[in-house]
Parts: structure tokens; C-alpha cells; sequence
């Protein structure tokens, strides 16, 4: 089989579950480490057909017949490699090469790019130690990087002048300028990355395919990536993951970051299962990518508002490849901050926490549709329960899918139609005033500028944004405006109550007052604000 083929059965192994492909033809049910099922190649009744999805084959232990995705579809079918080959591209959803032995040309040419990129990431690497990459080095080790970590992720430095053009310059340029290194200008080529601090990117099998630059003087984009190349496609490539796949293997799960010095230092600090998109947010490739190893993910984002809007978009992505022994969660570094600063000062004890106090996704989408729709009003309610539904429809598996509409329809029943005092524990499930949050409010300031006179103090305390459309795609009438201001004030107000007696509980409790008749009316206004709350909705 020529070399092409390889690359492209291989492609097609990792992007498809051998659980989902036999899955189509027999029913499997989960034991142990294995799925199982009736064998289709003999006769029998009770399964000795076992598949093995981290591995990737199936084996009978009736008939002994073993194979993979691809014999199995041929056998099961009775087709041909090429017909095989066809059918499940059609399912992984990638375009289906030409199968032709690939020309001693092509060969060459895919050699010359590893080559040529192998080399300039040592160049680049030289350079880091050098005067000229000072400024670089210096960077990168004050944010807490050693030389041993500089060593094994490649880190480097591109100088100001155009050194991959002059080193290659004997080189076909057609077969530069495929590597993304460097591009033709109107006086001939010049490099690509200049005065950056280089990161290799390296593919699943461990070979560097392109670089992420980023930049020393402030200047933006704070980071410039190889533009899609041949070898290189960045919605498929996930940073970290080839020093990851093992760790992913053994921790059985999987942390998703934002950011590329996020991942590594996850890495360096106990967390070797962390991987992070390149620039581009999340995929559905490399969402399959991970889940071919198990489907255990949690997602770590920043907790500011893009950190937000990222978690909602990861979260429609997974729905599809969810499944009963999924556990998929979501984690939030708070405080602006990124897991890389938090390990920095709080170490990993800090990051365990964030980690363990994970949200599932079962939680997430719920508050997320609290948060984003005013579920006080019917017609809120009504736009979250579509979202729901939107969502949970991506789910594949019949079962699992239907225990989610069960569990939404009972949160629905208690949380919004019972009410009981339960609507206090949603509004303190959902992080601080967020994006969704302030966007309404711009909104309805907007749409109802009385509302700014009304309570334009309240509202300054948001630093709302103007300029900003807010959000557009509900309607709300001036009275559930006016009801959303109040309620948002009310939470607040019980919040702050909250912290004063919890401070003074401490000082009291250490012996430092006694104004415990300050606690009883404290608990008394708590009540009060707890009815009006109750009567709001
Ligand atoms: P961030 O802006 O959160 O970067 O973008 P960061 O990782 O905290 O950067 P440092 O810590 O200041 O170095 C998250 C990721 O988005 C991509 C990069 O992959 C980055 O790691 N990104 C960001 C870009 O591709 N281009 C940009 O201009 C900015
Ligand atoms: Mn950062």
C-alpha cells in the first residue's frame, strides 16, 4: 500500500470510533473495559464479540475473526478496500483522496518540509541563547519557564532579519514557501515569523508541522500562527496534544485550555492530560480527535466573558459525541485570570481546585439557559426550554438523550414552576455578573431609557458598555425589565447581607464582639428580601 494510503487510513482511525462504526451494524453494550455484542461473521446468541475502542479493533472470541474499522466494514459488507476506505470517509466526514500511489515527486516534496521545518526550528532554538534572542529569553523565563521546559516543547527565538530565507536560499522556493516560513514579496521572499518567540506545533505523531510566534514588544496580534499548509491544518491540530496522549490515556480524561503557555505549563505541573486550540476557537475535529481516547473532558476557560462565550460554544460542540460513561465538565479560572497565572501563584494545589469544583455538563447547560433567558416571564421560559431542546437534540444516544429530557423536565417542574425558595440557589450557582448579564442591561437601557434614570445608580456599578448593541434576540416588555432590574438588585442586596453576616459570625466566633442582636436583624431583613423575591417571581 503506498504511503498516501497509510496516512489516510490512519486519518480515518482517528477520527472514527470503532465503537460508532460496528455500532451502526450491532448492537454493543458496555462490559468492563470492552463493548460487546452478537458476532455478525457466525452464528450465536449469546456475545462473544468484544471491541476494544481505545485500541481501535474488534475480536471474536466465538469465530477469533479480528480486524479494525476498515476490515470490518469490508467483511461486514462484503466490499472491497477502496468501496471501505470510501464509506467511512463519507462518515468521519473528510474528502476522500485520490487513492494513487503517491509520485516520487510528492514524496520528496513532503520529506523537504519536515526537513526544512526541523531545521528551522533548531535554528530558531540557537538563536533564544544568543544576544540577539536575549529579550526572548528573558521573557519566557519570567513567566516561569525553565530550560528543561524551553528544551522539550522547542521554544525559540526568529531574529528581526529574514535568517529562514538566507539559510534556505539554495532551496526551491516553491517548496519554502509551502512550509508557511516564509512568503514572496515584491524584492523576492521574506520570513514570516520575525522577532517572535517561537513555539513548534507539533502533530499527533510528534513531528513539527508549523509555529506559533508571539510577539515581544507589545505589538499585536499578541500571537501569529503558520497559516494552513499541506501538512498543517490548525482546526485540526490541538497544541500539547503529542506530549499529552499518554497522560490522556492515563488520567482518563482529558483538560481543554485556552491558551498554548496555559497548556504547557498544565503540563509541567501534574496536569500532563492538558491540550489547547490553536488561535481558533474549539472544533468538532479536534473535539473527535479527543474522543477517540476516552470522552472525559474538562473544559477550562478563562473566566472572563470570552472565557464564557467559549464554554457555551464547547459545550454545543461535545453534544453530539456524548455518550453514557461521558463525563464532561466545565471549569472557570475567576478573576480574569488564566490557569497558567494560577499555577504560577497558587500552584497546583490552586488548579486542583478549580478542577474539582468543575461544573457537569448537565449543570452548565441548565444554568446557562437560567442565565440567558429571564425565566421569570412564560416567554423566557419558553426560549430557554428551545435552547435545551436544541441542544440535547444533538445527542446521538437514544437513551442517554432521553434521561437528559427527563432531568430538564423535572429541574423545570422544580425550579421554575414550583419555585419553592430554590429560585436563591440558581441565582447563586451562576458565577458573577457576567457578559449575558451586562448585555441584557444594555438592552434595556437601550430599549427603555427610563430605566436609566430610575436606577441609574444601581446600573453604574456594572461599567455597562454602551457601545456595545446588547442583546437583541428576545423581547422584553418594560415591566419584565423593570422586574429584571429589581431582581438583579434584590440578589445583590442578599448577597452583600450574606457577606455581613458571615463577617460577623467570624468575629464573633473568634471573640472579637458580641453583637449577635446585629445577626438576628440581619436574618430578619434576609427573610424580608427573601419574600419580596419570592413575590417578584
Ligand atoms: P490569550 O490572549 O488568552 O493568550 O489567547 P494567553 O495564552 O493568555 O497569552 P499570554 O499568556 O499572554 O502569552 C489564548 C490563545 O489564543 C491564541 C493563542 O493560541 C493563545 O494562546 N491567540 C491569541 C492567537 O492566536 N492570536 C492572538 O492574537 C491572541
Ligand atoms: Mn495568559
Amino acid at each position: 500500500m503506498s504511503k498516501y494510503d497509510n496516512n489516510f487510513t490512519d486519518l480515518l482511525r482517528e477520527r472514527l470510533s470503532i465503537v460508532d462504526v460496528i455500532g451502526r451494524r450491532v448492537p454493543l453494550v458496555k462490559k468492563g473495559q470492552n463493548y460487546w455484542g452478537c458476532c455478525p461473521f457466525h452464528n450465536e446468541k449469546t456475545p462473544s464479540f468484544s471491541v476494544n475502542e481505545d485500541k481501535g479493533f474488534f475480536h471474536c472470541f466465538g469465530c477469533g475473526k479480528h480486524g479494525d474499522i476498515i476490515s470490518f466494514t469490508m467483511e461486514s459488507e462484503h466490499i472491497d478496500f477502496k468501496s471501505a476506505i470510501s464509506e467511512l470517509a463519507d462518515m468521519a466526514g473528510v474528502p476522500l483522496p485520490q487513492i494513487k500511489q503517491k509520485s516520487d515527486a510528492q514524496i520528496a516534496a513532503e520529506e523537504s518540509y519536515f526537513d526544512i521545518v526541523e531545521k528551522a526550528q533548531k535554528i530558531y532554538a540557537e538563536k533564544l541563547f544568543t544576544p540577539e534572542g536575549s529579550v526572548a529569553l528573558e521573557y519566557i523565563r519570567g513567566r516561569g519557564f525553565s530550560d528543561d521546559m524551553i528544551k522539550k516543547y522547542g521554544l525559540g527565538y526568529a531574529p528581526k532579519n529574514n535568517i529562514i530565507a538566507g539559510t534556505f536560499a539554495n532551496t526551491k522556493q516553491d517548496k519554502l514557501i509551502a512550509t508557511g516560513l516564509v512568503r514572496r514579496g515584491e524584492y523576492g521572499v521574506y520570513d514570516f515569523f520575525r522577532d517572535k518567540l517561537m513555539f513548534p506545533i507539533f502533530n499527533a505523531k510528534g513531528k513539527i508541522v508549523a509555529f506559533s510566534g508571539r510577539s515581544l514588544d507589545g505589538s499585536e496580534p499578541k500571537y501569529i500562527n503558520t497559516s494552513d499548509t499541506e501538512l498543517f491544518h490548525k482546526r485540526q491540530t490541538l497544541f500539547g496534544f503529542n506530549f499529552a496522549r499518554e497522560s490522556i490515556h492515563r488520567a482518563n480524561r482529558t483538560i481543554i485550555v485556552e491558551g498554548q503557555i496555559d497548556a504547557i505549563q498544565m503540563q509541567c505541573n501534574g496536569f500532563g492530560e492538558t491540550v489547547a486550540p490553536l488561535g481558533t476557537a474549539l472544533t468538532e475535529d479536534h473535539l473527535s480527535m479527543i474522543c477517540k481516547s476516552n470522552r472525559n473532558i474538562i473544559f477550562c476557560f478563562d473566566g472572563d466573558g470570552a472565557g464564557q462565550k467559549a464554554a457555551v460554544r464547547a459545550c454545543g460542540l461535545i453534544m453530539p459525541f456524548l455518550r453514557d460513561n461521558s463525563d464532561v465538565r466545565f471549569a472557570f479560572v475567576s478573576g480574569g485570570k488564566d490557569p497558567d497565572e494560577i499555577l504560577r501563584h497558587g500552584g497546583k494545589k490552586d488548579m486542583e481546585k478549580i478542577i474539582n469544583s468543575s461544573v457537569p455538563l448537565v449543570d452548565f447547560l441548565w444554568n446557562t439557559a437560567n442565565k440567558n433567558y429571564i425565566v421569570q416571564t412564560p416567554s423566557g421560559k419558553t426560549q430557554a426550554t428551545q435552547f435545551i431542546k436544541k441542544e440535547i437534540d444533538k445527542i446521538q444516544d437514544k437513551l442517554l438523550k432521553s434521561e437528559y429530557e427527563h432531568e430538564y423536565e423535572n429541574r423545570k417542574f422544580n425550579q421554575w414552576h414550583k419555585w419553592k425558595k430554590t429560585s436563591d440557589k440558581i441565582a447563586e450557582s451562576v458565577p458573577d455578573i457576567d457578559i449575558v448579564v451586562k448585555n441584557t442591561l444594555v438592552y434595556i437601557v437601550n430599549k427603555y431609557p427610563e430605566m436609566a434614570e430610575r436606577y441609574g445608580d444601581f446600573l453604574n456599578t456594572f461599567n455597562l458598555d454602551f457601545e456595545s448593541d446588547g442583546k437583541s434576540d428576545f423581547n422584553l416588555d418594560l415591566k419584565s425589565a423593570e422586574k429584571y432590574i429589581i431582581s438583579l438588585k434584590l440578589q445583590k442586596y442578599i448577597k452583600d447581607l450574606k457577606q455581613k453576616k458571615q463577617d460577623l459570625t467570624a468575629k464573633i466566633l473568634r471573640g472579637e464582639i458580641d453583637e449577635s442582636d446585629e445577626i438576628n436583624r440581619i436574618d430578619d431583613e434576609l427573610n424580608r428580601m427573601k419574600e419580596k423575591q419570592d413575590m417578584l417571581i
